[in-house]
């Protein structure tokens, strides 16, 4: 059941890619959220399961689409007493990478048996995230320099062979110069910090860790990925007013001080986690358009199986005169 909803989650987070791919480079911000937004409600639709978003696009005042409590799947809309599967989505994680024509932006799904997933607050989270290798080593109270250190020794390298994923915000500027004094090498972005957060436990992408201040919903998505790659996050709720602290704490959040574990952001036993690159990155290609059709490429995991998928997908859009599909 999870591998087969696995597969098919793939279909949902490629038709985003597809759509807001379309926007690369023309400065519309809305435009690409909202096709990749369409594209998976309209996917998850055709599809014969029951779902319930926990994470989506907002509350349902402020999101037409994909808003928190909304029932998705055909199933889920048909039947709206089927017991249903939590889905947590990230329509488009980086936005203003696709409307600005750069690099690593993904559209991302994760589903899980009720309650598997923590609902959080659309704010701010603190993370420190690692691949295999280091988790169970590090601790996000302890400083960065000396979480580098024990990043270093787990890995059996010296702290300046590691690198370390920071967004470039004002916010991070103590971060990045404890982590340049550190001797650590540093990959800022613009956006994205899932995406970094995943490399980090993929060999080959170069990238060993993440830190600092991001989304806390991308932090919900970025435990389910980890869970199923054996890699960590800990995380922290950081919030920037009043009004986000108690919106935070009426979800069961109000501990500044709580860390949170992988498995406290994602605890299901059914996780499924799928990602489709939209521009080109460390670890996903983007879409890639040609007459008649488009090349996705895509990462599907679920905790279960034990399985990680990469998925090269040919998609023709024209029945009638199919392009040859290249190797
Ligand atoms: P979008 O999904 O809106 O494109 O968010 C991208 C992102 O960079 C996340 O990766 C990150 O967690 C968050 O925004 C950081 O928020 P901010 O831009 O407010 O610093």
């Amino acid at each position: 059941m999870e591998q087969l909803l696995a597969l098919e989650m793939i279909r949902v987070t490629e038709a985003a890619a597809i759509e807001s791919a379309r926007f690369m480079g023309r400065g519309a911000h809305d435009e690409a959220d909202a096709a990749a937004t369409e594209a998976m409600r309209r996917t998850m639709d055709e599809i014969d399961f029951a779902g319930r978003i926990v994470i989506g696009e907002g509350e349902r005042d402020e999101a037409p689409m994909l808003y928190i409590g909304e029932r998705v799947g055909r199933t889920g809309v048909e039947r709206r007493d089927a017991p249903a599967v939590d889905i947590a989505v990230d329509p488009l994680e980086g936005t203003n990478l696709v409307a600005h024509g750069q690099a690593g932006a993904i559209t991302v799904l994760a589903a899980s048996e009720e309650g598997g997933l923590t609902h959080a607050p659309d704010t701010y989270m603190e993370k420190l995230c690692v691949g295999p290798g280091a988790a169970g080593h590090v601790d996000i109270r302890l400083s960065p320099t000396q979480n580098l250190g024990r990043i270093a020794e787990a890995l059996g390298r010296k702290v300046r062979d590691i690198t370390v994923v920071i967004l470039e915000r004002p916010r991070h500027d103590e971060l990045i110069a404890e982590v340049r004094a550190a001797g650590a090498r540093i990959k800022l972005i613009g956006d994205g910090d899932l995406s970094g957060a995943i490399s980090c436990a993929v060999s080959g992408t170069g990238v060993h860790a993440v830190m600092g201040i991001g989304g806390a919903p991308e932090g919900v998505l970025t435990a389910a990925a980890l869970r199923c790659l054996g890699g960590e996050i800990q995380a922290r709720f950081r919030y920037r007013s009043p009004e986000e602290r108690e919106r935070g704490a009426r979800m069961g959040h109000g501990d500044e001080d709580r860390v949170y574990l992988t498995e406290d952001l994602a605890s299901g036993d059914n996780l499924v986690f799928a990602a489709t690159g939209v521009t080109a990155g460390d670890l996903l290609q983007g879409v890639r358009f040609f007459g008649g059709g488009a090349r996705t490429h895509s990462l599907v995991m679920a905790y279960q199986t034990k399985q990680v998928r990469f998925v090269d997908t040919v998609h023709m859009f024209d029945r009638e005169s199919p392009p040859r599909v290249r190797l």
